[in-house]
């Protein structure tokens, strides 16, 4: 459902940031602010701001910003819908739902649908398990042989298919069902041709999969007795509400231990999961047999920044979820590694061994992934040098990864150490693959920009107020991309998935960026400010630079994107201003605005005298400011211009095309001259 614009705003109102933090942590007065210590990673000194006055909290030692909307879905691990409506329990206020387009309707009838059908589906199922003959005589005493208490059952919601091709399907129906909603749920599977319909999940012990919120989204189903011609598990298929690579098994169930003991143990099997929550250790998830993929990490980094994966003594399957550990150190994470004795799986290990030995077991033989790799490899690779030259590189290799360059050269030392070889050495390779990393970014996105350039159609006039760069309707890179999930909420989509985190790859500086940088960080923090009174009384800021840069376009994603909200929302006839983005529910576009209206932003001394970019102070020179950044960015994108005519003059063979472009360039060396002239003469000291 759609909450309408109104009611979130009253929900935001209500919402203040340090009563809603105030429920999961204690806030300290100092200052004009609050403190705490940071409930989104381990600290013992607070360093987690609350500022009541602008609504927003930031954390100085791990950067987490937002307002109380933000707060609610990272620690809650929900999507901007969901903690919308979290927040309006709260506080008790009634959610007014906006009509919806036919189509929006549609989908969201039909993810709805498909909810009640595989909730319909679980209970069935559990049904079976506890009341119905079959699944007392078989189901049952399965699961009590495996040692799980009717606690644990129905903490993780289990149930039993009968043996029966139809059972399902048909008391689903009866029930007033929609079989095609059976069938895309997964649930149902479908044969026209033969006019034939069963269910999907025959004599089976089913294991519901949840989602974040506690959604049953889908279903693993364990054979009884072992079978060659039947797979062990089968699986719900991918639906509109479950894709596999976005889930990890039991993190509903472990979604608060995990935040709370501050490390998530992976496991690979539903068993191991269940059997460690039974065995009070909570904080564990399974990434159901599948290699780990980068939304599942993002999911757990939701939670901790700690994962420590647990695999059975298997050296192929140790070996095969090596780049599962280098996207976890990419992602910035910390990864450990616990290896168990050979044919024990973290389920049987717990059950021999007891919980309290487990855990020791755990902090006895848990080694992080540079010292795993070491041992792992050095065996195979004895005393040949070059085996053990490979080795070397390819620890490196995984330590390039880490963005944090404390934590590298921690691992730096450890390596050098392991292997025997000097650590100056380590780190003169990791430079040179970084620097290889980052050449081959930079020349593919190189080649997109300049694609997408040359394929642009020339406009013929150029002149300073209408810049040459690109046609106003070309926005540049979309960076946000949302998920099937979407919800639409207000204005916006909005996915239930957190939005995808900045890319941690350093970000090239260039001239370019810093223009639009502090293009953006005007109008985020002054567009609503009369730019020049004395001049012209009235107008904004907002108006102004819109006006000046109609037709350009960013060349970074993110201010792009604001870029582009300012404009659609200016044509509206509203001037957005500083509150507005600081609670925006994009989490990039909101980390932004909070980092540009926090802190003055700081530009270091060097870019400022080698790109002539100039902070001064604020207010009483916007329109100095403003006009000296329309200029740079005119001027960039002028420059750029003149690149792209130079290389097709080069390429061009038709005398013809060679003196339209001729003409093209001289007028953009003109534009340049009269820019370059304007930047003398701005005040801008
Ligand atoms: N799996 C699967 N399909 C299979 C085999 C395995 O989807 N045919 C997934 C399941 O999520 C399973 C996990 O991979 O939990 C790990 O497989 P395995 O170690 O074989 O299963 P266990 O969880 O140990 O199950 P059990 O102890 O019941 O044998
Ligand atoms: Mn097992």
């Amino acid at each position: 459902m759609r909450i309408d614009q109104e009611t979130i705003e009253r929900i935001k109102q209500t919402a203040q940031v340090a009563d809603v933090i105030g429920d999961y942590v204690s806030l300290k007065k100092k200052g004009a602010n609050l403190w705490a210590c940071c409930p989104f990673h381990g600290e013992k000194s607070p360093s987690f701001s609350v500022s009541p006055a602008k609504g927003i909290y930031k954390c100085f030692g791990c950067g987490k910003a937002g307002d109380a909307v933000r707060f609610i879905m990272d620690i809650e691990g929900l999507g901007y819908g969901e903690a919308l409506r979290h927040l309006a329990k709260k506080y008790s206020i009634e959610i007014q739902e906006a009509p919806m387009t036919d189509e929006q309707q549609l989908a969201q009838n039909e993810r709805e649908s498909l909810y009640i059908a595989l909730n319909y589906a679980k209970n069935y199922f559990q049904n079976n398990l506890f009341t119905h003959e079959e699944g007392q005589s078989i189901g049952y005493p399965y699961f009590k042989e495996r040692g799980f208490s009717d606690k644990t059952i129905k903490a993780f919601d289990l149930g039993y298919s009968l043996e029966s091709w139809d059972a399902f399907t048909k008391e689903a129906i009866k029930q007033g069902y929609n079989i095609d909603i059976l069938e895309k749920a997964g649930l149902t599977i479908r044969k026209p041709e033969e006019n034939k319909q069963f269910d999907r999940f025959r004599n089976r012990v089913i294991f519901p999969i949840h989602n974040v919120s506690g959604k049953t989204i889908a279903f693993g189903a364990r054979i009884l007795k072992t079978d060659k011609n039947q797979p062990k598990y089968l699986n719900s298929p991918e639906t509109e509400v479950y894709h596999k690579s976005h889930i990890l098994y039991g993190i509903y169930q472990a979604k608060n231990a995990i935040r709370a003991k501050d490390v998530c143990y992976l496991v690979e099997g539903y068993t191991d999961v269940i059997s460690l929550y039974q065995a009070g250790i909570e904080n564990v998830v399974a990434s159901s047999g599948t290699s780990l993929t980068l939304e599942q990490i993002r999911l757990i980094a939701r939670f901790t920044q700690n994962i420590t994966v647990l695999y059975d003594g298997d050296p192929a399957g140790i070996k095969a979820s090596l780049r599962g550990m280098d996207m976890i150190l990419e992602e910035g994470l910390n990864v450990k590694l616990v290896v168990f004795p050979e044919g024990e799986d973290p389920d049987s290990y717990v059950r021999n061994i007891g919980s309290e030995a487990f855990m020791q077991y755990i902090a006895e033989h848990s080694s992080d992934f540079i010292t795993f790799k070491a041992e792992l490899f050095l065996k195979e690779a004895g005393n040949d040098p070059f085996k053990r030259a490979e080795l070397i590189k390819d620890m490196v290799g995984s330590i390039a990864k880490i963005p944090d360059s404390i934590k590298r050269s921690v691992f730096f030392q450890k390596t050098a150490s392991l292997m025997q070889i000097d650590e100056g050495i380590l780190i003169s390779e990791s430079n040179k693959i970084t620097l290889e990393r980052t050449k081959q970014k930079e020349k593919d996105s190189q080649r997109d920009a300049n694609r997408q350039r040359l394929q642009q159609d020339l406009p013929s006039g150029v002149s300073l107020n209408s810049n040459p760069s690109l046609p106003p309707d070309d926005v540049g890179g979309g960076m946000m991309s949302f998920s099937e999930e979407d919800e639409y909420v207000g204005d916006y989509p909005v996915s239930n998935e957190p939005q995808p985190e900045p890319q941690k790859v350093a970000p090239v500086y260039t001239a370019t960026t810093l223009h639009e940088l502090e293009c953006i960080r005007l109008l985020v923090n002054h567009g609503t400010k009369e730019v020049d009174p004395g001049v012209a009384p009235g107008v904004t800021l907002m108006q102004y630079v819109l006006g000046e840069i109609d037709g350009i376009n960013f060349s970074t994603p993110i201010y792009q994107e604001i870029l582009t909200i300012c404009r659609e929302k200016f044509l509206q006839g509203v001037v957005l201003d500083t509150a507005y983005f600081i609670s925006h529910h994009i989490a990039e576009i909101q980390n932004e605005a909070i980092n540009l209206a926090s802190e003055k932003h700081v530009i270091s001394e060097e870019w400022m005298s080698r790109h002539e970019i100039f902070v001064p102070t604020e207010e009483d020179k916007l329109a100095d400011m403003a006009y000296t950044n329309i200029l740079r960015l005119k001027k960039s994108f002028n420059d750029e211009y003149i690149k792209t005519l130079m290389k097709q003059l080069t390429q061009a063979k038709d005398p013809q095309e060679q003196n339209r472009l001729l003409s093209l360039f001289m007028e953009a060396k003109e534009v340049e001259k009269q820019i370059a002239k304007e930047l003398g003469t701005v005040v801008v000291r």
